[in-house]
């Protein structure tokens, strides 16, 4: 455990508001609230709030909520002790030297597993020359390249990778974890990945962190990637990120984002560092926010195919809601830009980058392929798709440049197709409106959080419960009075353990602030932060509280009423004994 006195310098020296705001553009809206873009979820306008004053955020789109380290937790992909390092490093406070956690300790055995399996199979690599072959003849990849990505084989065995670890000293259970072992029966452990080219995933820190392992020539699966491990979340993780995010211009911070394991070694063979793969599956919310952390633009080269294409929309929107313009680039025939390299050479490839064209023209190009334009009805159709796509264009000027081209292509009267779109535009911002109200209304009691069980407990209680943890975690000194008027056992949902926590602190003299209250685990946190955000304003006074104990005494006068109605003989003559019992002590 880290001494209390360090996690109190800690928080006092990192702001929620400030540390947020180095990931989020936050706005102020009163009362010690600031709002912005969740980046938890994809969201066009903003539900992200930060309260200043109970250091807290919630978002009432995606119900995220929590403290400054569960945030960092979140947005940095780290465990506890990791959230603390970074926010430490932030503040500029030294860490005191504690024993290391079990977590950290696995953590960090199996980075040093993962680094020792690389040099394995890239040694590996350099002793078999099918292998060597393979890369050198068959795909092209100089001698210089293949050391710089730490590319490698694993040998044909079961057990080769694992008796090599095990001779290092690496425990079973440490191997297992770091999926480079996997059970089979009888409990025996074999090496998962075997006759396979490899290629080292490592995170921005240059840590290798997983393994994609290519099947040499034919061979199904073609590609085998690492399982999730305590250090490595497929869909938080960008190959190569660490290479690209070294290698941007300082005015023109750009990542070209492809397909392949092979096509980012074809890229940046041919001089161009700054690109990066997904590693087999859709770009994710998580994927884009790691890269609006370094790149302003990404280009999209995605493979030419019909997937690829499917695959290149949907990421334009991902990446253009996590901020980040957008450009595509254009593979003219080619099946991937490893092909695009290898058949046109690294001079053409650079044009392709300069010349690759904002998303809304790829969109209106795509758009335009698919009508035949020079029918009336074709030309129609493919107005009105056309139009729907600009009404969704933020910047005035963009819409008014697009539809002046639009409508000089065509040979269409602007006038029409202007106000069409300002119509457009028009509905969309009242739907807006109404979604956000609806939403407003489902959110005004905090009960995601309390589940299913809880569904016969009536609303009042749960708010009542709501409203005496927001105000006693604004106003410690209602402590005393809660104390003596409110016992947890009238509580009639979970919430009951947060306030049985709060009077805990309390009683012992401790803090409320949300961080010290971890312990709970972080469906606790969560729930407190929900609490505070949907009753922030709503703090009462020692009057308002004892109406909401009074409502929570009914509930239960109530519930025991129903009890003892279905008791029998035997239990009620139990219940009165104990309650003559309960009057005379
Ligand atoms: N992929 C995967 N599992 C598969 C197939 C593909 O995880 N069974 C992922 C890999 O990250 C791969 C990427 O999807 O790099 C693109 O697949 P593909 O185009 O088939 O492979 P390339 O990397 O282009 O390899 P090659 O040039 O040898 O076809
Ligand atoms: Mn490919």
């Amino acid at each position: 455990m880290l001494p209390n006195s360090f996690l109190e310098q800690l928080k006092d020296s990192s702001p929620i508001e400030g540390v947020v705001s180095s990931y989020v553009e936050l706005k102020p809206i009163g009362g010690s609230k600031q709002i912005g873009l969740c980046p938890f979820h994809a969201e066009k306008s903003p539900s992200f709030v930060v309260y200043s004053s109970t250091q807290s955020f919630y978002c009432f789109g995606c119900r995220t909520g929590g403290d400054v380290i569960s945030f960092i937790k979140k947005i940095e992909n780290l465990d506890y002790m990791g959230a603390l390092k970074v926010l430490a490093n932030r503040a500029g406070i030294a860490i005191p030297a504690v024993e290391q956690t079990d977590s950290s300790n696995l953590n960090a055995a199996i980075l040093r597993a993962n680094k020792e399996a690389a040099k394995f199979f890239h040694e590996t690599l350099k002793k078999t020359d099918r292998a060597m072959d393979y890369l050198q003849r068959e795909r092209g990849i100089r001698p210089e390249i293949i050391k710089k990505f730490g590319l490698g084989f694993s040998p044909e065995s079961w057990d080769a990778l694992g008796q090599h670890l095990r001779n290092l000293g690496f425990s079973t259970k440490e191997l297992l974890e770091s999926k480079l072992l996997a059970k089979g029966k009888n409990n025996s452990v074999y090496d998962v990945f075997r006759n396979r080219i490899m290629f080292p995933i490592m995170n921005s820190r240059f840590e290798v962190i997983a393994f994609g392992g290519r099947v040499l020539n034919e061979g199904q699966p073609k590609y085998l990637n690492s399982y999730d491990s305590p250090v490595f979340k497929k869909s938080n993780s960008l190959f190569n990120i660490n290479l690209a995010k070294n290698n941007l211009a300082k005015n023109n911070k750009q990542i070209i984002l492809v397909e392949g394991y092979l096509d980012v070694i074809s890229v940046v063979q041919a001089g161009f560092e700054n690109v990066v793969a997904t590693l087999g599956v859709a770009l994710t919310t998580n994927q884009a926010k790691l890269l609006s952390v370094y790149a302003d633009v990404v280009i999209l080269a995605y493979d030419s195919d019909k997937a690829g294409q499917a695959a290149t929309l949907k990421a334009i929107d991902i990446l253009e809601i996590a901020g980040i313009d957008v450009k595509v680039l254009d593979l003219s025939g080619c099946k991937d830009p490893d092909e695009y390299i290898k058949k046109r050479g690294a001079i053409r490839f650079k044009d392709a980058i300069f010349s690759s064209v904002a998303a809304l023209d790829f969109k209106l190009n795509k758009l335009k392929s698919e009508f035949d334009v020079d029918t009336t009805s074709g030309k129609a159709s493919f107005l009105k798709a056309a139009t729907e796509l600009l009404s969704n264009v933020q910047s005035k000027i963009s819409r008014e440049v697009y539809l002046s081209k639009i409508c000089s292509e065509l040979n269409v009267d602007k006038q029409a197709i202007a106000s069409h779109v300002g119509n457009l535009i028009k509905t969309r911002i009242k739907k807006g409106v109404q979604k956000e109200q609806k939403d407003i209304r489902r959110n005004l009691t905090a009960k995601s959080q309390i589940g299913q069980s809880q569904a016969k407990v009536p609303v009042n209680c749960i708010k009542s419960e709501e409203l005496i943890i927001r105000s006693l975690y604004g106003n410690p000194d209602l402590f005393e009075m809660l104390k003596a008027n409110c016992p947890p056992e009238i509580f009639v949902s979970p919430n009951k353990e947060i306030y049985v926590l709060l009077l805990d602190r309390l009683e012992k003299g401790l803090q409320l602030h949300i961080s010290c209250i971890t312990e709970k685990g972080s469906a606790t946190l969560a729930r407190l932060s929900e609490i505070l955000a949907q009753n922030f304003d709503l703090q009462l006074d020692r009057n308002g509280i004892l109406e909401c104990v009074e409502t929570l005494q009914k509930q239960k006068r109530k519930k025991e009423a129903a009890d003892i109605l279905k008791m029998n003989a035997e239990e009620l003559r139990k219940y009165m004994n104990d309650i003559s019992n309960y009057k005379k002590c």
